[in-house]
C-alpha cells in the first residue's frame, strides 16, 4: 500500500508541483495585495504566542458548545481603531474639513487582527459606499475610516486568519451606516447581497438561516448578525442567513430590547445599546460613566440569570456627548484620569465577582487598555 501511494506520488508529483507552485504563487500574490488594502481597517497581523491565553481560546470548549451559551468578548465600532486625527485630516480630500473631530468617532485602538489575536470574537461592523459611490467601505457616521479598502478586502483578510484559526468563530453585526452622505441605491443593496452570497461566501459563512448554532458548526467561519435588510433589492434575491436584526426592530438608544429573529421558534435577541446617557450638561465624567455601567451591569445581570437559551447582547460603549467639557467614546470606557475610572475599569471586578456564569455578548470600547478585561468576559 505505502509503496503503491509512493510510486504514485513519484509519478504526477513533478507535474503537479510545477503547476500548482505557481498557482500557490499566484495565489499568495494576490492575497497579499488584497491585505493591503486592507490593512487601513485590518491592519497587520502579527500573530498570537500560544502562551496567550486569549489566542485561540475556543479550542477548549466542545464543539457540542452552544453559542448562546457563550461569553464572547466583542468590539463595537470596531473598524474606527486608526481613526485618529492624523488619519482624519488625511482624509480631508475626500470628506472636506467639516467633520466633527475625529475623538468623538474613534472607539478602538487595536486592528481588527489584533482584535482577533487579543481574543475578541464579536465585531461591529458599518458599511456604506466608500468615495466615488462605486466601492463598499466602511464608516462611522460621517467618518469615512479608509478611502479604497473595500468589505471584500476585510472579508478576505478575515478568512485568511479563520484559515490559520480553525478553532475560532468570528461573529459578524453588519450594518448600513447612514449620514455618510453617500447613495442608498439599488446598486449598494445589489452589491452587499452579492458579495454575502458569493460562493467563496457560502464557504466561510455559516449558512443556517434564523439560528445560532454550536460553536462546532461555527468554527473556522463568520456567523452573520445581520443589522441591516435590503429594502430596494427584488424580493426573488432571497437567500438570506445568518440573523436578522433590523434597524426598525432595534429600539434606538435603549437599555433594553428584544428582538424575535425567528417566529417559528421564538428565537430572541435580548440587547442593551444605551449609548446616549442624556445627563444635563455639566454632569461631568463620573455620573455618565456611573449610568452607563449600571445599564450594561444590569443587563449583564439578567444575561446570568435569565433565558439561558437565548441570545444576549450588551454595549458596554457609549457615543460621545455634549456635556463641557464633553465626555469622549474613550473617557466614557476609561475615564478621565485615575480618580475617575471608565466603564472598562469598573466592570473588570464586577466581572470577575461573577466568573463562571453566562455573559452572553459584551461590546467594548478600548477594550485592551484594561488588561485582563477579555479575559473577565470569557471567564478563563
Ligand atoms: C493608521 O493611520 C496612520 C495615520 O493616518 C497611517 O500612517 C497608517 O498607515 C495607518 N495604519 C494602517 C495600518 O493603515
Ligand atoms: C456620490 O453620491 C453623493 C450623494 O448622492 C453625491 O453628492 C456625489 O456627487 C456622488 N459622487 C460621485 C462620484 O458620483
Ligand atoms: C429564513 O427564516 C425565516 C424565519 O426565521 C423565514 O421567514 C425565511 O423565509 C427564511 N429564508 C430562507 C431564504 O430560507
Ligand atoms: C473628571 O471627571 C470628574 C468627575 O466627573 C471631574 O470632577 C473632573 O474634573 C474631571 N477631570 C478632568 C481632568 O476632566
Ligand atoms: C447605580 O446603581 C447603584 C447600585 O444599584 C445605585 O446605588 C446607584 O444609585 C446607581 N447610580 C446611577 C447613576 O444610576
Ligand atoms: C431584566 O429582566 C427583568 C425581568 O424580565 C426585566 O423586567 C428587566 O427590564 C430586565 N432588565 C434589562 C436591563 O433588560
Amino acid at each position: 500500500m505505502l509503496s503503491l501511494s509512493l510510486s504514485l506520488l513519484a509519478f504526477t508529483f513533478p507535474v503537479l508541483t510545477a503547476a500548482s507552485t505557481a498557482q500557490q504563487l499566484l495565489a499568495n500574490a494576490a492575497l497579499a495585495d488584497i491585505l493591503t488594502r486592507g490593512a487601513p481597517i485590518l491592519g497587520h497581523d502579527s500573530g498570537c504566542s500560544q502562551s496567550s491565553k486569549t489566542c485561540d481560546w475556543m479550542r477548549n470548549y466542545p464543539d457540542a458548545t452552544k453559542l448562546v451559551h457563550m461569553n464572547l468578548p466583542g468590539t463595537h465600532d470596531s473598524a474606527t481603531w486608526n481613526y485618529t486625527q492624523v488619519t482624519q485630516d488625511s482624509l480631508f480630500r475626500y470628506t472636506g474639513t467639516d467633520v466633527p473631530p475625529a475623538a468623538i468617532f474613534q472607539c478602538q485602538d487595536k486592528s481588527l487582527f489584533d482584535m482577533l489575536n487579543l481574543g475578541i470574537r464579536v465585531f461591529d461592523l458599518r458599511f456604506a459606499y466608500n468615495p466615488g459611490n462605486d466601492t463598499l467601505g466602511f464608516h462611522h457616521s460621517q467618518a469615512l475610516l479608509a478611502p479604497t479598502t473595500t468589505v471584500e478586502d476585510v472579508w478576505f483578510g478575515l478568512y485568511s486568519w479563520l484559515d490559520q484559526h480553525p478553532t475560532e468563530a468570528v461573529l459578524i453585526s453588519l450594518n448600513y451606516e447612514s449620514g455618510t452622505g453617500t447613495p442608498r441605491d439599488l446598486k449598494l443593496e445589489q452589491h452587499i447581497y452579492d458579495i454575502m452570497t458569493s460562493n467563496l461566501a457560502s464557504k466561510y459563512w455559516v449558512q443556517t438561516n434564523g439560528s445560532l448554532g454550536t460553536l462546532g458548526e461555527a468554527r473556522g467561519k463568520l456567523t452573520f448578525l445581520q443589522r441591516y435588510t435590503y429594502d430596494i433589492l427584488p424580493a426573488s434575491e432571497s437567500k438570506r442567513f445568518g440573523i436578522q436584526l433590523p434597524p426598525n426592530a432595534w429600539t434606538d438608544n435603549s437599555p433594553s430590547i428584544e428582538i424575535v429573529y425567528n417566529t417559528l421558534t421564538q428565537q430572541k435577541a435580548f440587547i442593551e445599546d444605551y449609548y446616549e446617557i442624556g445627563l444635563p450638561v455639566g454632569a461631568g465624567a463620573a455620573e455618565n460613566i456611573q449610568w452607563k455601567f449600571n445599564a450594561t451591569t444590569a443587563h449583564v445581570e439578567n444575561a446570568t440569570m435569565l433565558n439561558p437559551d437565548q441570545l444576549y447582547i450588551s454595549f458596554a460603549s457609549s457615543e460621545h456627548d455634549e456635556d463641557v467639557p464633553p465626555e469622549t467614546p474613550r473617557i466614557m470606557a476609561l475615564g478621565n484620569g485615575t480618580a475617575t475610572p471608565g466603564v472598562n475599569q469598573k466592570l473588570l471586578p464586577w466581572l470577575q465577582a461573577r466568573k463562571g456564569k453566562r455573559f452572553g455578548i459584551i461590546m467594548l470600547d478600548f477594550f485592551d487598555a484594561v488588561p485582563g478585561l477579555v479575559e473577565a468576559v470569557i471567564g478563563l
